[in-house]
């Protein structure tokens, strides 16, 4: 990425930074958390994801239209109350190196604040919306993200979920949102809708939501790495994902270990099948590898300065692996 591309892309980011610490809820009883939520944003993936394709869509030079720094304000806004909510939901006790908000204040607050940045969410959204596709296409996401969520649900301490389920709920709770985001870009971004360019968002978002999530779960494992996060949670929890599913599927008495629900056996078991989170790994890759080609067959609708901008972020998610 050239220096001035890296300039643009961080002045972008910084106005959505800004766009977050504006906001303020009238809602007296957590008015206080709700700023600490919004000020200690993460990495803010899925909202580079909307400016670079706002960008793409729109051209790259000049100053991106305000209506697509809301709109990735408000994808993270999103992203942020399904945290809120899932920290409740996985009784984790940190997130982003911060004691989550149902430890310091109760799952009550968890549920209000979740549901004030969701609401929220949907106002500024339903302001800046172009069209109703654009809300239907909101909509539609969000209840493909709780969906994702349900499906991981039923499948809790079931040693018998299959691979194709696992990457149902992970296509649904995680995908699908990295999936809007770039959409999103592309409908705030464009003057008139190239569909060539909405078909490589949308495919594209798929495949770096599923790469994402695969990782995020590999690093469950990984107690070498600080996330940010506990370790051994998921399976602690009874969500067997890649790696536990690969083991299953290749020894069934796995199920066993599963069974005497000590975390640390599994993490053992899976220190001696290192091929294990190595197989885990190349399905990531691969996501990341066909999020990359989408970007090459659309070279025609992309100009290049974006392309090498949206490869850039790829580059930082396989840095990862
Ligand atoms: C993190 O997964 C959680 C999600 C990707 C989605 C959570 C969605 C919900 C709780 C339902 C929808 C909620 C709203 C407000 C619409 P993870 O637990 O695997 O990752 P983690 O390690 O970061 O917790
Ligand atoms: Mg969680």
């Amino acid at each position: 990425m050239s220096v001035q591309q890296e300039i643009t892309l961080q002045s972008d980011m910084r106005r959505v930074v800004e766009t977050l610490h504006g906001e303020e809820t009238s809602v007296a009883p957590y008015r206080r958390e709700y700023r600490q939520l919004l000020d200690n944003h993460g990495k803010m993936i899925r909202a580079t994801l909307v400016v670079l394709f706002g960008r793409a869509a729109g051209g790259n030079a000049g100053k991106l239209d305000g209506q697509v720094i809301t709109g990735a304000a408000a994808i993270e806004m999103l992203h942020l109350a399904t945290l809120v909510h899932d920290d409740v939901l996985d009784s984790a006790p940190i997130r982003r190196n911060q004691p989550t908000v149902h430890t310091t204040a109760g799952n009550k607050a968890a549920i209000y604040l979740g549901d004030l940045i969701l609401s929220r969410y949907m106002e500024i959204m339903a302001q800046i919306a172009p069209s109703t596709d654009f809300l239907r296409e909101q909509a539609s996401t969000v209840c493909e993200i709780v969906g994702g969520e349900l499906l991981q649900e039923a499948a809790r301490h079931n040693a018998e979920t299959t691979l194709d389920y696992y990457r149902k709920a992970i296509g649904g709770k995680t995908a699908a949102l990295f999936r809007l985001a770039c959409l999103t870009g592309v409908r705030l971004g464009s003057q008139a809708l190239d569909p060539a360019l909405l078909e490589t968002a949308r495919a594209f978002g798929d495949h770096v939501g599923m790469a994402f999530q695969i990782m995020d779960d590999i690093a469950d494992f990984d107690l070498a790495h600080d996330t940010g996060k506990p370790k051994l949670e998921d399976v602690a929890d009874g969500i067997y994902t890649l790696p536990v599913l690969l083991a299953l599927r290749d020894n069934p008495d796995v199920a066993g270990l599963l069974s005497r629900n000590d975390p640390k056996l599994v993490e053992d078991y899976l220190q001696l099948h290192p091929e294990l989170i190595r197989r885990s790994q190349d399905e990531a890759m691969r996501h990341l590898d066909e999020a990359d080609a989408c970007l090459a067959g659309s070279a025609d609708a992309f100009q290049s300065a974006t392309i090498r901008q949206i490869r850039d972020v790829l580059r930082r998610i396989r840095g990862q692996l």
